[in-house]
């Protein structure tokens, strides 16, 4: 979604703006701005499109300023278009606001401005023009009491970041409900809408607290609560660097980010567990807890929220904590949850999963649940994010940035996340015997070798792509544990490649999906040796005797049987437990959407319509 990054101190501010606009590129937009205050003027120059966009038009325009803001925009309320794109201008031309989120009563503050024009069709615009009436009423203007002033008029979530003339090397910013960051280094002032883009001027940060102001100036960082009293916002140290956030010879992020996986899942497994000590009991770590184990040991009920490809993940863990805690498990789609009458209270136990910790449905579903007094447990990839600081325990995916938009180590560590959720909890509940557990885990620690052997497949699998890459509609099948993946490969290859995609369980298929099988339709089947297996080669007949194409993918014990009823088997490892299987199975199909987009020319890392980061509901 929108990025917002604003710098104060340096002569080639603008130039810093623009390189922290393309870090940030990766959460989705369709135009880009920025404003350069030099104290005699706001200049703006925005363009509705890619980067290049606004890079071409600053060519024939050079900014020189030590201060400015620059926005990337995903539209919301108004479209793609150059006047819509941010910063926006009040009509003095005084104060230039850049913003995230969505001002829901715009509408009735515009109206409440009376005649006045307005120069975009946003909700954005009528902040800067509220914040310009203030200042034009205050004896000694001062954009942060001005700032201040209007806050409590707005209702909706944001991240703002003004600057005005007055004041020309101040920057102000505010906080609520979408994430903020903070920064100073070596006498300049930093604020982004997330820590990608500040990561080349430094990796000591603040995240801002909801209702929290800043004032930022090359002196430092003046940070207060909504009436002006001075506040801590959540400071921290980003645990990667520059390094991890480039492409590193790949061509894109996405296939970068697929083959980081063996070592995103080893460092997600690391130190998690104490073996017994002769005469004392094994212990699972998460990184933070502050739920009691006590009340952990009393939970009858779990909820699962998330949403897009880190719900699958969700489904992954409902079959763990199922199967070792034996506590029954709820999954919902997190937008979901607080607009129906879920059954909450403090023996119900909510877990969050969400890669970039700021996804509004998955946070308001887990404050929703939270404020029923049900303890929340979160599964997240970012360190400090707001999910992360707001729920009871965390247990952190250390996957390191996962800058294309479509996920992929985010999702493989969020399924070994869930499996050590899932053994945590039989371990409270007393559910399972400590050579079981750790029997367990020593075969987790074999996914990332097989993890390896799977991307060895990386060849075959480019040259399915080149065959079915303009295959219209492929329909996903799978059971079990396959069911998530299927619906993840659908998830995938239409989110990159824009083809239609499908996932059913396989069992359904009779009751009603079947009908669409015709000569010439792709089945993707998720055939790994296990409990379902015999039922999975029963429901790959009945679609191939309609006349579709399978392309199955088996483990080491399958293949033999599935090369007598599919097109094309693809083997995998066996997987070193059942329930990992989801680990090793989603990789050929994250390369095979990876493939099938670039061969058809798409944009991988950015696909159209998608934002990274879903900050507005
Ligand atoms: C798909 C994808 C999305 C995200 C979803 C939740 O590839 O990335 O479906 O999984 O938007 O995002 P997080 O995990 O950040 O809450």
């Amino acid at each position: 979604m929108c990025g917002i990054i604003g710098i104060t101190g340096r002569d080639d501010a603008i130039d810093g703006i623009v390189a922290g606009l393309k870090r940030l590129e990766y959460r989705g937009y369709d135009s880009a701005g920025v404003v350069a205050n030099d104290g005699r003027d706001l200049r703006v120059v925005k363009r509705a499109g890619k980067l290049e966009q606004l890079t071409g038009a600053l060519a024939g325009q050079p900014l020189a300023s030590r201060a400015g803001i620059g926005h990337t925009r995903w539209a919301t309320h108004g479209a793609p278009t150059d006047r819509n794109a941010h910063p926006h201008v009040e009509p003095a031309g005084r104060v230039a606001v850049v913003h995230n989120g969505i001002i829901e009563n715009y509408q009735s503050l515009k109206a409440g401005l009376g005649d006045v024009r307005f120069a975009s069709d946003t909700d954005s615009e009528v902040v800067a023009h509220l914040v310009g009436r203030e200042l034009e009423t205050m004896d000694a203007p001062d954009l942060f009491d001005a700032v201040r002033r209007v806050l409590p008029q707005l209702r909706g979530a944001y991240s703002l970041c003004f600057t005005a003339l007055d004041d020309p090397e101040t920057i102000v910013v505010a906080k609520y409900e979408a994430p903020l960051i903070v920064a100073h280094a070596d006498g300049v002032g930093y604020c982004a809408s997330d820590v990608t883009a500040l990561i080349a001027y430094t990796r000591d940060v603040a995240a801002l607290r909801d209702g929290q102001v800043a004032r930022i100036s090359p002196d430092g960082i003046e940070v207060t609560d909504a009436e002006g009293a001075l506040a801590e916002p959540h400071r921290y140290t980003v645990n990667w660097d520059l390094d991890a956030a480039e492409k590193q010879g790949y061509d894109h992020f996405m296939l970068k980010e697929i083959f980081e996986q063996p070592q995103a899942v080893l460092d997600t497994l690391l130190d998690r567990y104490t073996a017994p000590e002769p005469g004392s009991s094994p212990r699972l770590h998460l990184d933070e807890l502050r739920i009691d184990e006590l009340d952990l040991a009393r939970i009858d009920k779990v909820f699962v929220l998330a949403c897009g490809t880190s719900l699958h993940a969700g489904m992954v863990g409902k079959l763990a904590i199922e199967h070792w805690a034996g506590i029954p498990v709820d999954v919902e789609v997190a937008s979901e949850f607080r607009y129906r009458d879920p059954i909450v209270d403090p023996h119900t136990l909510v877990i969050a999963i969400s890669q970039s910790g700021e996804t509004v449905d998955t946070i308001a579903a887990a404050s929703h649940a939270r404020d029923q007094r049900a303890p929340v447990l979160a599964i997240c990839n970012v360190v400090g994010s707001t999910l992360a600081r707001e729920a009871d325990g965390v247990l952190y995916t250390h996957a390191g940035p996962e800058v294309a938009v479509a996920s992929t180590k985010a999702f493989t560590t969020q399924i070994v996340g869930s499996l050590l959720i899932g053994l945590y909890l039989a371990q409270v509940r007393g559910r399972m015997y400590a050579t079981e557990t750790a029997d367990i885990i020593a075969r987790l620690q074999q996914i990332p070798t097989a993890l390896e052997r799977v991307l060895e497949l990386d060849g075959e699998i480019r040259e399915l792509a080149e065959r079915y890459k303009d295959t219209d509609y492929t329909m996903f099948i799978g059971r079990h544990a396959g069911l998530p993946i299927a619906m993840e490969g659908a998830l995938k290859l239409k989110e990159i490649s824009y083809l239609h995609a499908e996932a059913f369980p396989a069992g359904e298929m009779k009751h009603g999906p079947i009908a669409l099988i015709e000569p010439g339709s792709l089945v993707v089947a998720l055939a790994s040796a296990g409990h379902v297996f015999a039922k999975m080669v029963s429901n790959i007949q009945e679609v191939r005797a309609r006349g579709a194409s399978v392309l199955a993918l088996g483990t080491d014990g399958s293949t033999a049987e599935l090369k007598e009823h599919a097109d094309h088997v693809l083997t995998l490892p066996e997987a070193p437990h059942e329930l990992a299987g989801p680990v090793l199975s989603v990789v050929p199909l994250q390369l095979v959407s990876y493939h099938v987009a670039t061969l058809r020319g798409e944009d991988v890392d950015q696909p159209r319509n998608l934002a990274k980061t879903v900050t507005v509901e």
